[in-house]
């Protein structure tokens, strides 16, 4: 039986892609299932938190007792966390597209011929995790970023907490096959140390870091 200590917090998880429209047909993405998002939210929801999941197009069925807000766009998405305030806690799990189209088309492009498109014109997106961490009277007390990364995870890890202001960076190394994949192993970041977990699926990641969770939070 699972403990209940975390009833009385509200978490806001991102998880999946964002989905960014060059017209009717087409847009830009990255890979992601929504899985570790997904997986998280559930480890979370068993210990009697309150959770508002926040996701792209993904092909899982919601966990049971989450408040699910479904979006396509970066814009969308910060839009939909920023609604969801105040909360407790803020999960970036999300793989947002750092550029989205700066025009969308509301026709099908013709991708040969004379009105054919040399280029597509890109805008940045904002960047979801940044923000969050950055606000001065709502920014939940703790606040979790992801990181995909190949090589030099440390480095780039302790890069993304002083860039990104959030409180922990969780890492996954994906030079072999996580990316859609059913197991994970993770390092969590914080401006204290480090510490690594074992590889596991994914429900096991998720329980690992929500054990880490509660610890702060309670
Ligand atoms: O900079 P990078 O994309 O590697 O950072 C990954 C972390 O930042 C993830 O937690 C992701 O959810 C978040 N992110 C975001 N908004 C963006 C880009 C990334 O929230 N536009």
């Amino acid at each position: 039986q699972p403990k209940r200590d975390l009833s009385g917090k509200h978490f806001i998880i991102t998880a999946g892609p964002t989905v960014e429209p060059i017209d009717p047909v087409r847009f830009l993405s990255n890979h992601s299932s929504g899985r570790q998002g997904y997986a998280i939210a559930e480890a979370l929801i068993s210990r009697g938190a309150k959770v508002t999941l926040v996701s792209g197009p993904v092909a899982l069925p919601p966990p049971a007792g989450a408040d699910l807000v479904s979006v396509k766009t970066a814009v969308e998405m910060l839009g939909a966390v920023q609604n969801a305030l105040p909360a407790d806690g803020f999960i970036s799990v999300a793989a947002v597209a750092d550029w989205r189209p700066s025009s969308s088309s509301d026709t099908k492009l013709k991708l040969k011929g004379e009105n054919a498109p040399a280029m597509i014109e890109l805008t940045e997106n904002p960047d979801i995790l940044k923000t969050i961490s950055h606000l001065s009277d709502e920014r939940p007390e703790l606040v979790i970023g992801f990181a995909a990364e190949t090589n030099d995870m440390e480095t780039h890890a302790q890069g993304k907490l002083a860039r990104k202001g959030c409180d922990w960076i969780i890492a996954n190394d994906v030079s072999g096959d996580v990316m859609g994949g059913l197991n994970n192993k993770v390092s969590l970041y914080s401006t204290t140390g480090v510490e690594h977990s074992d590889w596991a699926d994914k429900a096991s990641i998720a329980k690992w870091i929500v054990d880490r969770v509660a610890d702060k939070l309670t």
